[in-house]
């Protein structure tokens, strides 16, 4: 294999063959084929872009001879879903126990927080004594005895995808569309899953800003999802403002357990539902306003509730974490941030938000920093709500007075008030299917 001369094509708009793609990324794990060429070869695809016939040869390359679950002896449906990110979007802690508890089988495989998005793990791993490394064997036994299991990537999934995301990290190269779309679906069709509901991000909170590439990206994933048998439907939901009021890790898992107790904020309520309803119709439901009272019921009766506590226990956590959330680990400084002004609020942009929890210790700046779980922001000002000057929108949970600044700041910045109408995205604005895209009424 002459490394240069694949370089060379991909360069000039040229593509690879699957064999070329399988070769070249198997020789890069086996650390045969250097960084630096692999970073070029990247970089030109990002510029260059895939075909479309191109694309499955470097997913198949990424997944390489990684292992996988296997659920066939199960017998039944087993379906997950992915989120591209956000800022307050704690969606698949409330949904994994949500649809286990109707008796699906959910094998959550989620990562950390990256940028200015929170990550599903280090939210869980607010919850004392939370274990998210578990090897394939123990996941497999725990969906197989309790119908979920919430893990991070374990080292043997997609191995060549985690070498490449580390180098597309540094080398300005992740937001490529091919990239990600193989990227995401290498780990998620290791995962053995029947069926897999993408919450695809619109808004300026998410990664691809831009509706159409964003829309692109789910057609991306969908044709992937599809062409390995694994029925993918993806729904794109608004990332203009945070997601529900709790952005900060332990704050959402405290938010998520009211939603699991059938309350917390309508708009993850909402979302929740309008993903818990795709992804029961994938597991073989035929009526989706059943699949919604199913749901609904679920989280009414406590089911979900204590589904949660079942997973959190098999995975060495605290279950009276949902009886009492003052088992979360909490902020040493609550502070109250008052309107500026009056008038409408015309947004509350989540990149501020999300970037001071960051700067605050609850997110990471480099790879080896530990979260603080204990800091964030509870937002109850909302897109089009008239406010008084002096009247509460947010508590600020921090750890000392200089992070209280940076909190303080990041809500001067994000939220707007001022006259006029607010103009938030539809909380989920279509359904994509390999089909095609339909709205979603409101
Ligand atoms: N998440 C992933 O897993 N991969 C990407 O490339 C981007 C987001």
């Amino acid at each position: 294999m002459f490394v240069p001369g694949l370089i060379e094509r991909k360069r000039e708009r040229g593509a690879l063959t699957a064999d070329e793609w399988r070769g070249l990324l198997a020789a890069y794990a086996e650390g045969r084929v250097p960084d630096y060429q692999i970073s070029a070869l990247l970089m030109a695809c990002f510029l260059n872009g895939l075909t479309r016939e191109e694309l499955p040869g470097l997913l198949d390359g990424m997944m390489g001879e990684g292992g996988h679950l296997d659920f066939g002896r199960l017998g039944r449906p087993v379906v997950d879903k992915h989120s591209t990110g956000g800022v307050g979007d704690k969606v698949s802690l409330v949904l994994a126990p949500l649809v286990a508890a109707c008796g699906v089988a959910v094998p959550m495989m989620s990562g950390r927080g990256l940028g200015h998005t929170g990550g599903t793990l280090d939210k869980l791993e607010s919850i004392p004594g939370f274990d998210t490394q578990r090897s394939l064997e123990a996941t497999m036994a725990q969906v197989e005895r309790v119908g979920c299991a919430m893990i991070g990537q374990t080292p043997e999934i997609a191995p060549v995808d985690k070498k490449l995301y580390a180098l597309r990290d540094v080398t300005a190269t992740v937001e490529s569309i091919p990239l990600i779309a193989a990227s995401i679906m290498s780990k998620k069709l290791s995962e053995g899953l029947t069926g897999l509901v993408l919450d695809v991000k619109l808004g300026s909170g998410a990664f691809i800003t831009d509706a159409a590439r964003s829309r692109e990206l789910a057609e991306t994933m969908i044709r992937l999802g599809e062409d390995r048998g694994c029925r993918t439907v993806a729904l794109l939901t608004a990332m203009d403002r945070p997601l529900g009021r709790a952005c900060g890790n332990a704050l959402e898992v405290e938010e998520s357990v009211e939603a699991l107790k059938g309350g917390g904020p309508d708009d993850l309520r909402e979302v929740t539902l309008a993903e818990g309803v795709e992804m029961l119709m994938l597991a073989g439901r035929t009526d989706r306003g059943a699949a919604r009272r199913e749901l609904e019921e679920a989280l009414a009766g406590g089911r979900a509730a204590r589904k949660f506590q079942e997973i959190i226990e098999a995975q060495g956590g605290n279950p009276a974490v949902v009886d009492d959330p003052a088992v979360l680990p909490q902020a040493k400084q609550v502070e109250v941030y008052a309107a500026p002004r009056a008038g409408t609020v015309l947004e509350v942009a989540p990149r501020p938000i999300g970037r001071a929890i960051v700067q605050m210790g609850g997110g990471r700046q480099k790879v080896d920093d530990v979260v603080d779980p204990t800091v964030g922001f509870v937002i109850s000002a909302r897109p089009g709500q008239r406010v008084a000057k002096g009247e509460p929108l947010a508590s600020i949970y921090a750890r000392h007075d200089e992070d209280v600044r940076v909190a303080r700041a990041a809500l001067d910045q994000a939220v707007r008030i001022g006259e006029g109408a607010a103009s938030p995205l539809p909380l989920v604005a279509a359904r994509m299917t390999v089909t095609g895209t339909e709205p979603v009424a409101a």
